[in-house]
């Protein structure tokens, strides 16, 4: 059966198989592994609901345009510290200028048989850091209508995954410290992260856990954020510099 042909019978028989994961499923084209841009790897979100996470590029930005709309004024602030009532087209061309390598996204789309246009619903990215190539800046932001049901910790675990499997081994985050729901996401990264403050936002620095591929999507470790502590806070002025140094907007 021809490779193009095959993929189209997959998008289909998938999520009419219900439950099964691509992950365990023979992959059309031999060696190709799952959540590239052709292979997305295929989830349920707590509530059930089927999601697909794949590699994203520049071939995702009217997608990603269309995403933002669905980002409330409280999320964009809380994503890129700024009222940001557009991307421009300047943020948009940063934000897929991805190489699978230094620039990683992968982004989130409803699964289930839905052919043709999917809206994406969250992405996760990180930057490799140009000091060290081991570590990376990590940014994710679901939208508002789905945050809550599981999907930022899933793109998390896969964004892991990828950033493992290219020998980065620690995440920075820059987070406005009212924002919980990102500090449970870090939580999940690294129960261990330590937090210092750099004018009045939080700077986490986690270690990047090897998530296996069938790792992705399970074992919600309630009770990890707990264990988040404070302790260490550094409060260092310039919050210009600080935000010249943010790549990931
Ligand atoms: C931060 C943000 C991405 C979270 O997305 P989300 O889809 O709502 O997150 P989730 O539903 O996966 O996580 C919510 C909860 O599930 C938990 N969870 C998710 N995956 C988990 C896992 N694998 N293991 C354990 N717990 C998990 C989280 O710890 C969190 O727990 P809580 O109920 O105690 O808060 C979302 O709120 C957002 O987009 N905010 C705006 C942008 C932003 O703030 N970005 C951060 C700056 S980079």
């Amino acid at each position: 059966m021809p490779h193009r042909v095959m993929v189209a019978v997959m998008e289909i028989a998938i999520p009419v198989l219900g439950t099964l994961e691509l992950a365990s499923l023979p992959i059309p084209g031999g060696d190709a592994e799952p959540l590239t841009r052709a292979f997305p790897l295929r989830r349920r979100l707590r509530d059930g609901t089927p999601v697909r996470l794949r590699m994203m590029d520049a071939r995702d930005r009217e997608r990603l345009r269309a995403g933002f709309e669905h980002l409330s004024p409280a999320s964009r602030y809380r994503r890129f510290f700024t009222p940001v009532p557009r991307l421009t087209e300047g943020m948009l061309r940063r934000l897929v200028a991805t190489d699978e390598r230094d620039h990683v996204a992968i982004g989130a789309e409803m699964g289930g048989p839905r052919l043709g246009r999917r809206d994406g619903l969250g992405v996760a990215r990180f930057i490799r850091s140009k000091e060290n190539p081991a570590e990376a800046e990590l940014a994710v932001a679901v939208i508002d209508d789905m945050q809550g049901r599981g999907l930022g910790g899933l793109l998390v675990q896969a964004l892991c995954w990828a950033a493992r499997r290219r020998g980065i081994e620690r995440f920075q985050a820059i987070v406005l410290p009212e924002n919980d729901e990102m500090r449970s996401l870090v939580g999940v990264i690294d129960p261990e992260a330590r937090v210092r403050l750099e004018d009045g936002l939080r700077i986490y620095d986690m270690s990047v856990p090897d998530v296996a591929l069938n790792e992705i999507g399970t074992g919600y470790r309630r009770g990890a954020v707990d264990r988040l502590s404070d302790a260490g806070e550094l409060v260092v002025s310039g919050v210009r510099d600080l935000l010249q140094r943010i790549r990931l907007r």
